[in-house]
């Protein structure tokens, strides 16, 4: 019985015992059982029962000889090709579970796994192994099981007998087993078919006895006394897989991959369910993740008040892997602080003693890698998944089991975000449990997982960390009757201008390029859209208060105040590559180093000094100042070089070339006018005049527009529109009401028309028309006719009428009744 080195004792105890019951290699023996030599069922007697494929039943072995029990619990599921055996002994539980399909074997006793084949582990002779089909694995259900019986053995009916009070059936076979050398009487005993059972089943087994001797290694035989009681045995297997499966939190290594463990992509987001069982609470997240971009927000509750937030609000933040910089924002307050991405933060990781940090890449955020193995199919939240586990030592300082659940490749996802449809590969659930430990599992519920690159627009919005100052609202003017296009293209547009505008001012950060929508008319299509300032420098930069970098210094200033200029210095510096400062603020002293001196171990105490060292390992991209880059992207535009191309549906190219850019604009005006406005206009919403257009002023408020037109003295302003999105104020000395065949509908832009009609007092169904001068006709509006009366100069016009239905105007020189 030498096993395999891995085969756990306890188990190998139990087997030696099944093994003598079941092991089909059995011949019969003549020497030891002398009561039924060469033993021939006789013609009356009962046929040995045979069992069901699937079931499940207690046992309880009695091993007389070595005074001890062992109680176990056998599932068999012949449908599926797999069982299961949970046994007891002296407190210890062994689980073992058959995987026939892959052929594999699992043991665990105290959570620890361990894997053999199934077909090469003497194991498999609890189930079989005589009956091997040729090339093929021994299979429970031809080999027969535990109980599944053969009858070549020449088992002889014995008669009736009792068993725990049950009226039974006796058969008794006599075998030798060459392999240990071992003779003895096996005596079986089925219920009477006449006992009606706990179950459907007639005739369930009830008992082995086995009785007899081996010898091992030559030495003196040993006799052997076993007895297995069979209890509650029932011919089926409960509705419950996990039954077969091997429990969360054990990773089997080396088990066969039924499926590799998939890879996640550079892009995607997901909202998280964190479950703490241990504190029993629920926390939840957001997080939006962009490798290439190096990009990640997390969107979270604080847990502690601390720094930055000091509350417990709801919190954005955005860590820019690009420079080193977090973007903190409070989601109630509204206010943001620009500071270094801390150290030890979820997202990142960082090598050996070093203490500048790299973004996680997208499997290692899951920790994902290659010492998962494959755990088998389990729920979650009823899903089918594959689960892959693995126990590591790079969590928390201790032995940590990750198990990570994707959906199963049977099953399909569908979310609602982004351009694909169906969403493949996910993962539905990771579970984080303290390896050896009575701690609950922390559960991490994965919801929405969607594995396209976000929208930098709304996903990476920092703008709100920049003031007035810092920005730079700008508007470009694309010439061309394409814009129709835009109704499909609305979003690629968008995306290749900012793609554009990134690339072609140098160092120019995405998430610098915020707020961008796009209009367009008949004539232009017009890019609108926002470009941030680079965040500050001494934001790159983790701080060490009251540390100093001796001696090791490549540049020393003389007169910097702050740490904020002297970062500056050390970020800007293009003499060598700087990754560490100190300030002495007293001494207004800045001296800039090569070296990064994160690791405390170097630097010196110093009362008046703090240390700054760079968040990231290697020498980042100096992002373009603001204005800097504006000048580019002016350039660019005037030199007629801004264009890009989109490729259509039908493979067609569009080609969108910039002509025009100005800053001149004012971005989300209010544009609700003001009551006094209103007084001597009427506003019609998202409606234009084409061609009204005598004076464009830029970057006003609706009611500076309303005024600009009232004072208008080169010409007589009738109407103006006011453009909410770039505050753009067109007016027009034509009257609305004089062509209303040109108003036409205007997706960013509302129309203003001068009211007359408020300086007269409307008296319906009253006329005076006899008493009228002056009569115009094809006259549409009343406001038109009162318009008429208002500049009318040959007389005093004091009163008019209008007749809508025969569009007719009379004009009155006195103020009837
Ligand atoms: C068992 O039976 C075989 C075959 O009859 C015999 O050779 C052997 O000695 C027996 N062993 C013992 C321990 O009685
Ligand atoms: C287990 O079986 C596989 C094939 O199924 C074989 O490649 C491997 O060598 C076997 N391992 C042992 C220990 O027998
Ligand atoms: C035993 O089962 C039979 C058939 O189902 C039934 O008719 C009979 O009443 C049962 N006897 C008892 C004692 O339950
Ligand atoms: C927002 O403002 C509050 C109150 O001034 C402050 O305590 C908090 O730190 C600020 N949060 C951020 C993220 O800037
Ligand atoms: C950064 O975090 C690591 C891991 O927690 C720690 O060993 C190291 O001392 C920290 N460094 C600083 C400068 O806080
Ligand atoms: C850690 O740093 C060393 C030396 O710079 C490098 O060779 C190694 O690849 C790094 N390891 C990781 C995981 O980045």
């Amino acid at each position: 019985m030498a096993g395999s080195p891995k085969r756990l004792p306890i188990y190998s105890i139990l087997q030696i015992y099944l093994v003598s019951i079941l092991c089909l290699q059995y011949v019969v023996a003549d020497d030891y059982c002398k009561a039924t030599p060469n033993a021939t069922p006789g013609p009356q007697d009962p046929p040995l029962p045979t069992l069901p494929k699937s079931f499940q039943t207690r046992i309880e072995a009695n091993i007389i000889d070595r005074h001890y029990t062992m109680a176990a619990v056998e599932y068999v599921d012949d449908d599926n090709n797999r069982a299961a055996l949970k046994m007891w002994k002296n407190g210890v539980e062994t689980d073992v579970f058959f995987d026939y399909d892959n052929n594999q074997l699992f043991s665990i006793v105290d959570n620890m796994c361990v894997v053999t084949n199934l077909s090469s582990d003497p194991n498999t002779v609890i189930f079989g192994g005589g009956d091997t089909p040729p090339g093929g694995i021994p299979h429970v259900y031809t080999t027969a099981g535990v109980l599944h019986f053969a009858k070549q053995f020449g088992e002889v009916y014995q008669g009736k007998a009792t068993i725990r009070g049950q009226q039974a059936n006796q058969w008794r076979s006599c075998l030798f087993w060459p392999n240990v050398n071992a003779n003895f009487t096996v005596d079986y005993y089925f219920s009477d078919p006449s006992w009606n059972t706990s179950s459907t089943m007639t005739a369930v087994p009830l008992r082995a006895d086995v009785n007899g001797v081996y010898v091992i290694a030559q030495i003196e035989p040993v006799s052997f006394h076993h007895v297995y009681d069979f209890i509650d045995f029932r011919p089926t297997v409960p509705d419950d897989p996990s039954l077969f499966e091997t429990p969360p939190g054990v990773s089997c290594g080396g088990r066969k991959k039924v499926r590799d463990m998939p890879k996640l992509k550079n892009s995607y987001y997901y909202r998280e369910e964190i479950i703490s069982e241990d504190s029993q609470s629920i926390t939840q997240a957001d997080v939006w993740y962009n490798y290439d971009w190096k990009l990640v927000r997390y969107d979270k509750r604080a847990q502690i008040a601390q720094a930055p937030y000091w509350n417990l609000n709801p919190i954005t933040e955005i860590h820019d892997y690009n420079t080193g910089v977090a973007y903190a924002m409070d989601n109630v307050i509204k206010n943001c602080t620009i500071m270094p991405i801390e150290n030890a933060t979820w997202d990142s990781t960082f090598n050996g003693s070093t203490n500048y940090i790299y973004l996680r890449n997208p499997q290692s955020l899951f920790f994902l890698d290659s010492s998962y193995s494959y755990s088998g199919q389990r729920k979650a939240r009823g899903i089918d998944c594959d689960v892959f586990t693995s126990t590591r030592t790079d969590f928390d300082n201790s032995p940590t089991v990750f198990e990570m659940y994707f959906l199963s490749d049977t099953w399909y996802a569908s979310d609602n975000k982004g351009l694909d449809q169906t969403t493949i590969d996910i993962p539905i659930r990771l579970t984080v449990t303290a390896a050896n430990d009575e701690a609950y599992p922390t559960i991490y519920e994965l919801y929405d997982f969607d594995q396209e690159i976000p929208d930098i627009q709304t996903a990476y919005d920092v703008s709100r960390c920049y003031s007035d100052m810092d920005k730079i609202d700008f508007r470009i003017t694309f010439p061309t009757t394409a814009g129709e296009l835009l109704n499909e293209f609305r979003a690629i547009f968008i995306d290749k201008s900012i793609q554009l505008i990134s690339s072609l001012a140098g160092t120019l950060s995405l998430v610098r390029i915020t707020k961008a929508e796009v209009h367009w008319n008949d004539n232009n299509v017009y890019l609108i859209a926002t470009l941030l300032d680079k965040a500050p420098p001494i934001a790159k930069f983790r701080k060490q208060a009251g540390k100093i970098y001796q001696y090791k210094n490549a540049m020393q200033l003389q007169g910097v105040q702050d740490p904020a200029s002297c970062a500056e210095q050390c970020d800007s510096s293009d003499q060598f590559t700087c990754n560490s400062f100190d300030i002495c603020a007293g001494k207004q002293i800045c001296s800039l180093s090569q070296d990064y001196a994160s690791d405390g171990s170097k630097l010196g105490d110093s009362l008046e000094c703090d240390h700054y060292t760079r968040v990231l390992n290697t020498r980042v991209d100096q992002e373009i100042a603001l204005n800097d880059a504006w000048i580019i992207l002016t350039d660019q535009v005037v030199k007629g070089t801004f264009q890009f191309t989109i490729l259509l549906d039908d493979n067609t190219k569009q080609v969108f070339k910039a002509s025009d850019i100005t800053s001149d604009i004012l971005r989300n005006p209010n544009r609700q006018a003001s009551k006094t406005a209103l007084q001597h206009f009427t506003g019609s919403a998202n409606k234009e005049v084409k061609g009204f257009d005598d004076l464009i002023l830029t970057g006003m408020s609706v009611d500076d527009c309303a005024n600009e037109c009232l004072g208008e003295v080169i010409f007589t302003c009738q109407s103006f529109e006011y453009c909410y999105d770039t505050g753009y104020c067109v007016m027009s000395q034509q009257h609305p009401d004089e062509r209303p065949d040109l108003i036409q509908a205007s997706d960013h832009c509302d129309l203003y028309t001068r009211q007359y009609t408020a300086k007269f007092t409307e008296t319906p169904g009253v006329t005076v028309l006899s008493a009228s001068d002056t009569i115009y006709q094809n006259i549409f509006t009343d406001n038109q006719c009162a318009k008429l009366c208002v500049d009318y100069s040959e007389f005093d016009c004091k009163s008019f009428d209008y007749c809508p239905n025969i569009n007719t105007c009379f004009l009155g020189k006195k103020t009837c009744i």
